[in-house]
């Protein structure tokens, strides 16, 4: 085959759902969907994970939301979101027309808002939930829940319960103290894929009031400035996971930049990545390295993005 008619397929298997490449929208910087269409080509992506959704509106934390940081950002959003309901009727249609995988984040304060939120959206046309245990800037549940194997691993069988029509991604903390036992755990409890890295906790001070920028205090940091972090992360997940034989899909996420970050991650064992605070600086980054990995295949020879390793 010549080098111009050679052609890579770039599409992966995530818990029985096919994406037509494996580049994802982060919840929370994508918002719904229709926020980048007119900056940006949509149809393009291998998925979009909705903004963190929950059982009923929130209207987020008060204060300042964003900070910027070397080679990353800080936010303290909080949650903000029109609930399960409401994004339902009036985002879930406009999302299904546009061409990639949909994926609600699902988020709550108790486990019973999470079990809740998940019934609700188990009957909607949602491709697939991701269970955020692993948000760092809200007062209760979030990352509470992610932090320890044993309160991960009860929140996760009872939302596999009634999660029966869905595939459920679990996004993991990497503020856990011991983030391949919690990994552990979810998977026996039933996740059928782990999405990691959620942002790193973090905090920043205004000097001129002496007061902590957020009112919340804690915030999160992604951005370039985790990335070699995250990668560390999901080959550390990768190898805890073959060890223990367990066959679960991994999403690679943190400071996704470039086409050579993406690869990065797949080549640690990622199946596929999603992009988050990269997309605030140019809402074009997923399409190229979208483009960017397909050349990188067809360069190599690799016909398919399974064909990714690492060689050590
Ligand atoms: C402004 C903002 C809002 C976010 N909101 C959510 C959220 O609602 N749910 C969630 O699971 N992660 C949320 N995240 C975390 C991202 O999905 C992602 O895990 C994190 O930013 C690391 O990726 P990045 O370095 O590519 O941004 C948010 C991140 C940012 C920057």
């Amino acid at each position: 085959m010549s080098e111009n008619t050679f052609n890579a397929d770039l599409s992966v298997n995530i818990a029985g759902v096919r994406f037509r490449n494996p580049v994802i929208a982060a919840s929370g910087t994508f918002g719904y969907g229709k926020e980048y269409s007119a900056m940006t080509d949509i149809s393009v992506l291998g998925g979009i994970c909705t903004k963190g959704l929950t059982l009923t509106p929130r209207t987020g934390n008060k204060g300042r939301r964003v900070w910027e940081t070397p080679s990353g950002m800080l936010n303290s959003v909080g949650l903000e979101n029109p609930g399960v309901h409401y994004f339902i009727e009036n985002d879930l249609p406009h999302l299904r027309q546009l061409g990639p995988v949909i994926i609600a984040n699902l988020s709550g304060g108790e486990p019973d808002e999470y079990i809740k939120g998940a019934s609700v959206l188990n009957e909607s046309s949602v491709d697939m939930i991701e269970l955020n245990i692993s948000c760092p800037n809200i007062k209760a549940g979030g990352m509470a829940f992610g932090l320890d194997p044993g309160t991960a691993a009860v929140l996760v069988a009872a939302v596999k319960r009634v999660c029966t029509k869905k595939p459920l991604m679990v996004k993991l903390s990497p503020n856990a103290p011991s983030v391949s036992a919690v990994s552990l755990s979810c998977v026996r409890a039933g996740a059928d894929a782990l999405s990691l890295m959620n942002s790193y906790k973090s905090m920043a001070i205004d000097t001129a009031t002496r007061k902590p920028v957020f009112e919340n205090i804690i915030a999160g940091l992604s951005g370039p400035a985790i990335r070699p972090i995250a990668l560390c992360m999901v080959w550390e997940l990768f190898n805890t996971l073959k060890e223990a034989k367990a066959n679960v899909p991994i999403v690679g996420i943190g400071g996704i930049a470039c086409t050579n970050d993406a690869l990065e991650f797949l080549m640690a064992g990622a199946t596929a990545v999603q992009v988050g605070s990269a997309t605030f600086v140019n809402p074009n980054t997923m399409a190229e390295i979208i483009g960017g990995v397909h050349n990188y295949l067809v360069e190599n020879k690799m016909s398919n993005i399974s064909d990714i390793s690492i060689r050590n």
